[in-house]
Formats: structure tokens, C-alpha cells, sequence
């Protein structure tokens, strides 16, 4: 049975990515898949599609990296200047190097969900895998929501996107890593969502990056801790991307 960690909404965050892949490496997983949003947000999307590229098997698209290809036209002010932003710098031209465009060319190259044994896996929502929130709240206040993607889903389903570890269940309950003591386990017959957080933008009060690990029916979630300040100075020196995008790294929201 293989042992596998999956990752998810790294957002340009070399500090961040680089702790969890060792990590990773520490805890000695079979292979990493990625659930998108490689880049926007952060200072580094250059090379955090390189180590995507180098470290992962799979890696799925994100609405961030959909919006470096087709525009961002639905996104907030702050996400589509940076995005914008990593677009005027990632695009090849007719003189680029082929770093270059290996790069936009794996970014054009992602799929939007994956079937992998019994799991499947999407950036957002089963039955809108780039772009729909699966949100906490939702349970409580949108449960048709949450009913009609649970059909939409067979089995266990793991997602990112809301940049908030947990897991939804059938009977319409949404629980954190900690209320389950940071291990889920399966039934291997119900339904459930999993989703595995934040790399590069935690927003769950947590600033530590988040991810999980597989292994058979059980799902552990983890937090690493990474050097903040770094990348904090990176954005406040760079004067495309919003201040905003380092402030929130410290508190996780
Ligand atoms: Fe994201």
C-alpha cells in the first residue's frame, strides 16, 4: 500500500514549500500530488513550478493558475494584480528560453480532477472541480449545497482551494484537524471531503503550512513551520505584489 502526501494552494511560497517537501522527505512518502494553485499571491512562482515540477506526480489546476492563462477577471483586486503580475512574467515570447516555456507549457498541461484508485481529486468541489468553495459555513447555512455535492461524489474526495483543513462528512458536518485529533479515517463506504489546506496561505488562524498525508484509508493532517519573515520581505520589497499578501502570512487568515 503506498504512503502518499498531497499539497495544495502553494501560491508562489518557495519558504513554505521548501519546509514541507522536507518534511515530506523526513516522513519518507512514496510520492507527493498537488491540488493546485501553483502560483499568485506570493514572490516566488518561478520556482515553485520548478520544484512542482521536479517533486510531484500528479498536480491538478487551481483557479489561480486557470486566471495566468485565461485572465482573472472574477477575482479581488489583490489577487488579480498579482496574478496579472506572475502573467507579464511567466508568458513566453518568441525569445524566451525553453525554462520558459516548460514552465507555461506545465502550467497549460494541468487537469482539472483525477481519478486515483478510490480517491478522487479536485482543486474546488466535485461537481465544479476549479472554481466552487466548499465552505465550512456552508453545512450550516447552505446544506443543499453541500447534499447535492455530495452526490456529485463517490467515496472520499480531496480538495483545497478554501485554503481551511478538514473534513465534511455525509450527515453534514464539517470537522478541523484537531476536533479529530489530526488523523481521519476512512469507513471505505461513506462519503466524505478532505480537504488538505494551505501550503503558502493558511487561513485557518494557523500561520504553519498545512498538508496531509495517505496512507491506505487513513488521512493525517500535519502543520510545518517555515521562515515567514523571508518571505514577508520578498513582497514588501516587491512593489507588485499588495503588502497584504505578507501581513496575513504571520496570523493565517
Ligand atoms: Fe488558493
Amino acid at each position: 500500500m503506498t504512503r502518499f502526501a498531497i499539497i495544495s494552494d502553494l501560491h508562489s511560497n518557495t519558504e513554505a514549500l521548501g519546509a514541507v517537501l522536507s518534511r515530506l522527505e523526513k516522513e519518507g512518502v512514496d510520492s507527493i500530488v498537488c491540488l493546485g494553485d501553483v502560483v499568485g499571491y506570493g514572490p516566488d512562482p518561478e520556482h515553485c513550478i520548478d520544484l512542482v515540477m521536479r517533486h510531484c506526480e500528479l498536480t491538478l489546476c487551481g483557479n489561480h493558475d486557470e486566471a495566468l492563462l485565461r485572465g482573472a477577471q472574477d477575482f479581488n483586486p489583490v489577487a488579480r494584480q498579482v496574478i496579472e503580475y506572475n502573467r507579464r512574467t511567466l508568458k513566453p515570447s518568441l525569445l524566451s528560453s525553453s525554462l520558459k516555456r516548460s514552465r507555461w507549457r506545465f502550467i497549460e498541461s494541468l487537469p482539472a480532477r483525477h481519478q486515483m484508485g478510490e480517491f478522487l481529486l479536485v482543486h474546488g468541489s466535485p461537481r465544479d472541480p476549479i472554481h466552487e468553495y466548499i465552505m465550512k459555513t456552508d453545512v450550516i447555512f447552505i446544506p443543499d449545497k453541500i447534499r447535492d455535492i455530495f452526490d456529485h461524489l463517490d467515496g472520499l474526495c480531496f480538495v483545497g482551494h478554501t485554503h481551511f483543513p478538514g473534513v465534511f462528512t455525509e450527515d453534514l458536518q464539517f470537522r478541523d484537524p484537531a476536533q479529530l485529533d489530526y488523523t481521519f479515517t476512512w469507513d471505505g463506504q461513506g462519503k466524505a471531503i478532505v480537504n488538505v489546506g494551505s501550503v503558502g496561505q493558511p487561513r485557518d488562524g494557523d500561520p504553519r503550512a498545512s498538508c496531509v498525508i495517505v496512507d491506505g484509508h487513513e488521512v493525517r493532517f500535519l502543520r510545518t513551520d517555515y521562515d515567514i519573515a523571508t518571505v514577508q520581505r520578498k513582497i514588501y520589497d516587491n512593489p507588485n505584489i499588495p503588502d497584504l499578501c505578507a501581513a496575513r502570512l504571520e496570523i493565517g487568515k
